[in-house]
């Protein structure tokens, strides 16, 4: 029923409803200006009709170790950082919650980052609150001890859960 594919201006996003309004304008008035400018690139879910039902957007991104739990930063390389995927936004239009498609869209981010040449130990994602956190918790993800609204999911950890 749905396509994935990189955001396109020719796309009907003018009534995108995720119900938060932040996430809704931005994909209304901001996100062509960030692909132009490499801040961040956006991957739509695509009704037939070429409506945006859902979307993400992707970025490079570093941790720093000091931030990790303790039992995962040991047994990283002690350089002071280590590379991720940012996951900064995912939102799913109100018509068509609760059918799978954030899950997808989180399964496809996850795969897009696996098949990336360039190496990165995990996907990062910021939870806009406390119910956002609970749903990259089913999928997995792990809270920041000291923010637990950014979590990561380390992406050997996604490798085996897809296999
Ligand atoms: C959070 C959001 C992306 C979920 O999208 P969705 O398409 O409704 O979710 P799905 O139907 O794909 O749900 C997939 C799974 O996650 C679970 N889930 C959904 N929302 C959840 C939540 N808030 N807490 C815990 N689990 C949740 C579902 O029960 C489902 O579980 P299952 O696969 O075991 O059956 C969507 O509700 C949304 O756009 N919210 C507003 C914006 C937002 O919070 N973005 C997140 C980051 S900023």
């Amino acid at each position: 029923m749905f396509e994935v594919k990189p955001f396109d201006k020719a796309y009907h996003r003018k009534h995108f409803n995720s119900r938060s309004e932040p996430l809704n304008r931005y994909l209304q008035q901001q996100v062509s200006q960030d692909i132009r400018r490499r801040i961040a690139a956006c991957f739509v879910a695509l009704t037939p009709d070429k409506h945006i039902a859902a979307y993400y957007t992707l970025a490079s991104a570093s941790v720093l170790l000091a931030d990790l739990p303790a039992d995962i930063a040991q047994k990283l390389p002690k350089y002071p950082t280590v590379p991720a995927v940012r996951m900064g936004r995912l939102a799913v239009d109100e018509a068509f919650k609760g059918q799978g498609l954030g899950g997808a869209l989180l399964a496809d981010a996850l795969a897009r980052a696996l098949n990336s040449e360039i190496a990165a130990f995990a996907l990062v994602v910021d939870a806009k609150d406390a119910s956002s956190a609970a749903f990259y918790q089913h999928h997995g993800f792990i809270a920041m001890p000291d923010s637990p609204l950014t979590l990561f999911l380390p992406l050997a950890t996604a490798s085996h859960m897809m296999r």
